[in-house]
């Protein structure tokens, strides 16, 4: 008797973010393979994988290297933990994160995953400023509809009313600021980008000033914020956040769970826009999801007080040095954060990067990408496309003049109840989602070529096409 994948999925297998009562009576879908930009399910149907799984599968899938990196490491040292250790692959993975992280960021800690990045990097300013004198500052700032991860302390980060309500009170400290949707902007800073990017900056100071300096931590932002499908940051805007951030002592967070690796064409979404962050977050494409890692990386003035006591130095520039037995310790750790073989598969996975040139392939081809999406423009429905890099967000609307998005009825009928399914049917990996207004999103693997971005486009054609008549 063979094993009957369907029903055991449906009986005992809990989808993440997933409306489970939707498989009553339909299949789970089950990817069994993958090979470059393709995955395969278990009726041996091909599909285009346009989102990267999750924003993960960068280098594509089916690279026997990875696996037998992870199975090298597995034989040598499979665990061992970096709470008083270290293993080989985890230095020498931090060494080389600090040698692609822009300015002084060179301070690697692991984790598992974004959320764990989150948080750690949270716990981190938080735990600065207790040793720095300044107690009071723990709040948060970040931007509307963004998301920032799942654990209690991430979605306190997160800008999502609809996933957060259920598990409230979450740790106290979360505060909004707007997101940078200029497709949505405010009618009186509608006239120009550069106008629209100052007044968001903006609102992160006058944030910081109505909550307190001396109560704000940090401000996290993505470089091209996700959620709500993908918000390129207005020209100036991160150079003004900077400011802001120096100017009343917050730290700046550029969460680079999906930004990092290769996502906007270069290792990390900072080094595209021009900012230096005070802490990096990533995951994701880190291992290209051969095995998972998480983890943040770090300035290196965030570091001292861990190293040599308090962090201050006096008038003429002398550290002030803590007795030795008396300097802190960050008080955080993960049994498999920075786990051997996922510090095996990620340096494995920075070889490919730069063996097969990923970041150059993402900029020669990102210009094709985006005209193959804006064709899509003389549809009816398609809104906005925007993203940069091989990370797009194609806003749907009712009514292009009006720019009318769909109301909850219709967004839930039309991309729960037809585009998700049908796009999927149609062999696209993609993301239908209405998080905020209704977005197709696509991030590809940076293997992709023009080849794939007129697949994508014929498929969306297709099927944006179809849905037009159902709304
Ligand atoms: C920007 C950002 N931060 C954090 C996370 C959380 O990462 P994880 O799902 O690995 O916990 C995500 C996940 O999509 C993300 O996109």
């Amino acid at each position: 008797m063979t094993f009957d994948l369907q029903e055991a999925a449906k009986k005992h297998l809990w989808l993440h973010f997933t409306r489970m009562s939707a498989y009553a009576d339909n299949d789970v879908p089950v990817i069994v393979r993958g090979s470059g930009p393709y995955v395969y399910d278990d009726k041996g149907k091909r599909y285009l994988d346009g989102l990267s799984g999750l924003f993960v599968s960068m280098v594509g899938h089916g690279r026997t290297e990875l696996a037998e990196a992870a199975s090298k490491q597995a034989a040598e040292l499979a665990y061992f933990p970096l709470w008083s250790y270290a293993h080989p692959s985890a230095v020498m993975l931090a060494a080389r994160l600090a040698e692609l992280a822009p300015g002084d960021l060179n301070r690697v800690f692991f984790t598992t995953s974004g959320s764990e990045a989150v948080e750690s990097a949270w716990k981190l300013a938080k735990q600065y400023f207790k040793l720095t004198g300044e107690h009071g500052r723990y709040k948060v700032l970040s931007r509307e509809i963004a998301y920032h991860g799942t654990s209690m302390g991430a979605l306190a980060i997160t800008g999502l009313a609809a996933i957060k309500g259920e598990f409230e009170p979450l740790p106290p400290g979360g505060v909004r600021v707007p997101n940078t949707n200029f497709y949505r902007a405010p009618e009186f800073v509608s006239g120009s980008e550069e106008e629209f990017g100052v007044w968001a900056a903006d609102e992160i100071e006058r944030a910081i000033l109505r909550e307190g300096p001396e109560s704000v931590a940090a401000v996290f932002v993505e470089p091209v914020q996700n959620s709500g499908g993908c918000f390129p940051p207005p020209p100036g805007y991160f150079q003004r956040v900077r400011e802001i951030c120096d100017r009343y002592g917050v730290l700046l967070v550029s969460d680079e769970v999906i930004c990092a690796f290769g996502r906007l064409g270069y290792y990390f979404g900072a080094e595209r826009y021009g900012y230096l962050p005070d802490i990096i977050t990533f995951a994701k494409g880190a291992t290209s999801g051969y095995s998972p890692l998480g983890g943040m990386i770090v300035r290196d003035y965030l570091m001292e007080p861990f190293l040599y006591g308090h962090a201050g130095r006096s008038a003429t520039g002398e550290r002030h040095y803590t007795e030795a037995g008396k300097i802190p310790t960050f008080l955080h750790g993960i049994t498999f954060g920075g786990h051997p073989v996922s510090a095996a598969v990620a340096l494995a996975n920075l070889d490919i990067f730069e063996r097969e040139d990923l970041l150059g392939n993402v900029r020669k081809h990102e210009a094709g990408f985006r005209a193959s999406l804006e064709k899509l423009s003389d549809l009816p429905i398609v809104g906005d496309v925007r993203g940069d890099g091989y990370f797009y967000g194609i806003e749907l609307v009712k009514d292009k003049a009006t720019r009318e998005t769909f109301d909850d009825d219709e967004s839930e009928r039309l991309l729960r109840g037809f585009l998700s399914h049908a796009l999927f049917d149609a062999g696209l990996v993609c993301r239908a989602d209405d998080r905020g207004d209704p977005v197709i999103q696509l991030a590809p693997p940076l293997i992709c070529t023009q080849e794939h971005f007129d697949e994508i486009e014929q498929i969306l054609r297709a099927v944006l096409t179809e849905a037009w008549t159902r709304v």
